[in-house]
């Protein structure tokens, strides 16, 4: 324990202080492991320990001033107004950071860049699916932004006001952005995934006053229609007074004259005179959805100076931003976390080339990730597990058949990567040589809070190894007591850290009571985790309802609801089980109504795995829909999920002392094996 760097808390010291200072004094140190032996490591290469932006000195500096550190990473952005306050935590956990400051995200993301003469630098590298390019430089996306905000103005969005986002993976969405950041507008980004239904109630609980999307994506080589969806969700009547379409589909839609706008009608046009002016530090820069353990999502609030500082830092530190050099390629969609902290924002901010692609790894065949990693000669790779796993499973032949040899950096994010996964990702895509970055953090945290340092730590194949700098993570039980190395306990952050979420929209019991509960004024992340003897983390996955399929969060509430909500259900239980490519899949348990006529019970599964798509959106469709008689509840009425799951997992039954009606075992386990001989519908 001694040498390495820990964060473990002691008692109520701050919890970088137990930072092993002389060790580490000698910048990028390689940080050795005691049991080197059991467990095989990667040092990072030397030729990339050397050249790395940062190196072990952070955690030292991070350690001897906390506030100090987030201070001098927040300079690294343009204030229009400089802070004279860093942090204040007076009324926790309402957190406050640099909120004297003012500041303006798409100024820091464009016209700086611009204004350093560095416009013609490329911003965005985008390749359409069925094979059409665009590179758009820094100048040409500023123009393009400074020109939307200016129709948003006319459209009477002004600051404060929601604007939803249910765009595909094109330049215009990451204008699209910017644009409403530049005019102090609030965006509610909701994947192009989702139902009408889920779109409509997220648009409400935002009351957003405008939607932008397009006329439809390409996926699989077919047109996804996105404006159907947005008038389906409007139909009931709303608070949007607009709707800006983007043309990328070309297929039909239908138009409202008045609300519906098309884009290359209005922003061609509009003037590309815009100055962006500062906002408070404070100011709301967008809701994003996420599930919760209820059935209704949570519109998590993030706000300007401290996400921007967080987010940027993180990708200099984690990803090694070189924006000279670096072709970066983070393949989440804007829809989630993930395609906001570090696509949007984070490599705009940092001044680098990104590449961004629309449709999906399989079109038109395996390759075409390679191929794109080839053709732009990607540096930095940031991914998910399950799209590793699922390269994995199609072989590796097919990705050796493309020149990776610009790849220097790999990074994952969603879940925990299996060992195995980790070791395929670095030998085949890494040609054992690029260090990976496994980040963990959550749509809450707003950016990464554990991962690697690229030149400094030596990896371990399944650990997300440490805090970053700055940022204080412990692990506790159930009473909040820190738990010994190799014990499982609950993830919490025990500081405030600048991108933290800082509220649910217009719910703030509930953002009180979900995260905050628990331990005071110690943030719980839902997650469970064990130090291991080297003060390295490794995620033992979600401690509450929420599961996680193919690195999207899903609330089995929310499941469960969207199967009640149809007439022939009585009852239902969901859980996630295992799977070996998306990590977890949903099973749901059906009860049906006695008295129902409306589908026959060999029909029941695939209307049912239809009627959750129809009303979340394809992510959620259950992987197996079980029609049974009974669940398992206990004596007060309560389903008990982890039956469920180990009867869909289909192992022997843990503690069933809690459970009702024993009986109920037996009935299911043969209701499964029946409907395993059938195929799901
Ligand atoms: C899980 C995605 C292990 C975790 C950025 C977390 C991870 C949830 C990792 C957040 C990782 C994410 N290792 N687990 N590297 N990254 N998770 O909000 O359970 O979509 O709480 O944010 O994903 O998912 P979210």
């Amino acid at each position: 324990m001694n040498d390495s760097i820990t964060t473990r808390a002691a008692g109520a010291a701050p919890a970088t202080a137990q930072i092993n200072l002389r060790l580490l004094a000698d910048g990028h140190g390689i940080i050795e492991s005691h049991h080197g032996d059991d467990e095989q490591r990667f040092a990072p290469p030397a030729d990339f320990a050397a050249q790395a932006n940062v190196g072990a000195e952070a955690y030292v500096q991070a350690s001897r001033d906390r506030l100090g550190f987030w201070a001098d990473q927040a300079r690294q952005l343009h204030w229009h107004r400089e802070f004279t306050e860093v942090l204040d935590w007076s009324e926790p956990p309402f957190a406050k950071w640099f909120a004297d400051g003012e500041i303006n995200a798409s100024f820091n993301a464009l016209d700086r860049h611009v204004l350093a003469g560095n416009g013609d630098h490329v911003a965005l590298l985008w390749e359409g699916e069925p094979g059409d390019r665009r590179s758009i430089t820094y100048a040409e996306l500023l123009d393009e932004v400074s020109r939307l905000a200016n129709v948003l103005t006319d459209l009477g969005v002004e600051a404060g006001d929601r604007v939803a986002v249910y765009l595909p993976m094109i330049p215009e969405t990451i204008a699209t952005l910017l644009a409403v950041a530049r005019i102090g507008a609030v965006h509610s980004v909701v994947f192009g995934g989702f139902s009408a239904d889920s779109l409509r109630a997220r648009i409400e609980d935002a009351e957003a006053k405008l939607v932008v999307t397009a006329d439809g994506s390409w996926r699989r080589g077919k047109i996804s229609p996105l404006k159907p969806v947005v008038d389906q969700a409007l139909a009931a009547g709303t608070t949007v007074e607009h709707v800006l379409v983007v043309r990328r589909g070309g297929n039909e839609v239908d138009w409202q004259s008045g609300r519906d706008i098309w884009w290359h009608e209005a922003v061609p046009q509009a003037s590309a005179e815009h100055e962006a002016q500062g906002f408070p530090a404070e100011h709301p820069l967008f809701i994003l959805y996420t599930s919760g353990t209820t059935g209704r999502p949570k519109g998590i609030l993030h706000t300007t100076g401290g996400y921007l500082t967080q987010t940027s830092y993180t990708h200099r530190a984690i990803f090694d931003a070189k924006p000279e050099t670096d072709v970066y390629w983070c393949t989440a969609d804007v829809g989630w976390i993930t395609g906001h902290s570090y696509v949007a924002y984070a490599p705009l901010i940092n001044g680098v080339t990104q590449v961004i692609y629309e449709g999906t790894p399989d079109t038109p065949d395996w390759g075409r990730w390679w191929q794109i990693v080839e053709r732009y000669k990607v540096t930095v790779l940031y991914t998910a597990p399950t799209a590793i796993r699922s390269f994995m499973k199609v072989g590796r032949e097919t990705v050796l058949a493309h020149d990776l040899s610009s790849l220097r950096l790999l990074g994952s994010v969603g879940e925990a990567i299996n060992p195995e996964a980790w070791l395929w990702y670095h030998e085949v895509v890494g040609s054992s040589r690029a260090p990976i970055v496994d980040t963990w953090w959550q749509t809450e945290t707003g950016a990464i809070l554990a991962a690697p340092l690229p030149g400094v730590t030596s990896t371990k194949p399944g650990s997300a190894q440490r805090a970053i700098p700055g940022v204080a993570l412990d692990i506790v039980d159930d009473a909040g007591t820190p738990v010994d190395p190799g014990s499982g306990g609950l993830l919490v952050v025990n500081e405030p850290w600048p991108s933290m979420l800082r509220g649910i929209w217009k719910d703030p019991k509930r953002f009180v009571d979900t995260y905050w509960e628990t331990f005071g004024d110690r943030y719980f992340a839902g997650d469970g985790a064990r130090f291991d003897e080297d003060g390295d983390i490794w995620l033992l996955g979600r401690v509450d309802d929420v599961m996680n399929v193919s690195g999207h969060r899903l609330s089995t509430t929310e499941i469960e609801s969207a199967l009640v909500d149809h007439h022939a259900v009585a009852e239902a239980g969901a859980v996630g089980i295992a799977d070996e490519t998306t990590g977890q899949a949903v099973i749901a348990f059906v009860v049906l109504k006695r008295n129902q006529h409306l589908v026959s019970k060999s029909e029941a599964e695939a209307v049912l795995r239809r009627h959750v798509a129809d009303l979340i959106g394809a992510i959620a469709r259950p992987r197996r829909v079980y029609i049974v008689a009974e669940l398992p509840k206990t004596r007060s009425g309560k389903i008990i999920r982890r039956v469920l799951r180990d009867l869909a997992e289909r192992r022997p039954v843990g503690d069933t002392t809690t459970l009702a009606d024993g009986g109920v075992i037996t009935a299911i386990t043969a209701q499964i094996e029946q409907a395993s001989t059938v195929k799901p519908g």
